[in-house]
């Protein structure tokens, strides 16, 4: 009898390790747990740090409340000086992650540096190998309210992504992009 391929990969999907899940830890510091910070840093209430030790903070940055450094035992989170960082916002660092100084990343905005392959049609994604790529927010860039900047990902100095956008390839210096995905709308005068 003929077998229904949904029935195969469901049979299939049984065979797949499954990890095990565990805590990552409740994302409380001590400020001496960075690798380096700088002076005038303004952490504000709520803020989890996780694998701080791989965590370097610039002068004068600003953190808002319940913002998540999603830091990674395997790579590094670099933010630079007089950089301000809005409330609610998710900073992965898995592929690593340099933000330059003078950066304005408003609130709610979400930065991804790795993502699940896609394995067999009988595996989980969430099961399948993850892949990492840096993303980098260049000197002096604006990145609007509720953006979401994609792994491997490069911001060239001095551009503004609008708010809401979805940022899938590299924006070029001093440009203006917006949208999902983020198209050019402007060179920046
Ligand atoms: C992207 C942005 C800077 C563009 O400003 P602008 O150059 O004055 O652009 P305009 O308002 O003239 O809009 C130009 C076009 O882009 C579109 N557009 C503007 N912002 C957009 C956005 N965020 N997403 C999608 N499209 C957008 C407009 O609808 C317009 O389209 P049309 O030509 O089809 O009518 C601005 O709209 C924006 O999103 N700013 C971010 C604000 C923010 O979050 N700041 C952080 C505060 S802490």
């Amino acid at each position: 009898m003929r077998r229904h391929a949904r029935q195969d990969n469901m049979e299939q999907a049984e065979t797949v390790k499954r990890k095990e899940s565990r805590s990552h830890g409740d994302g409380s510091f001590s400020l001496e747990d960075f690798s380096s910070i700088g002076k005038n840093v303004v952490i504000e209430c709520g803020v989890l740090a996780f694998h701080p030790e791989n965590i370097d903070l610039g002068e004068n940055v600003y953190i808002g409340h319940n913002t998540i450094l999603k830091g990674y035992h395997n790579n590094r989170m670099i933010i630079g000086d007089s950089t301000w960082i809005g409330q609610c916002c998710f900073l992965h660092s898995g592929g690593g992650l340099t933000i330059g100084e003078e950066v304005g990343i408003a609130p709610r905005v979400n930065i991804l540096t790795a993502q699940h392959r896609e394995g067999e049609r009988s595996a989980p994604i969430r099961f399948c190998d993850l892949e990492y790529e840096p993303v980098k927010i260049e000197r002096g860039c604006d990145i609007g309210i509720g953006a979401i900047i994609l792994p491997g990902v490069t911001v060239g100095e001095g551009s503004i992504v609008g708010a809401g956008s979805v940022v899938t390839k590299d924006v070029p210096p001093y440009t203006v992009f917006a949208g999902n995905p983020a198209k050019k709308l402007r060179d920046r005068n």
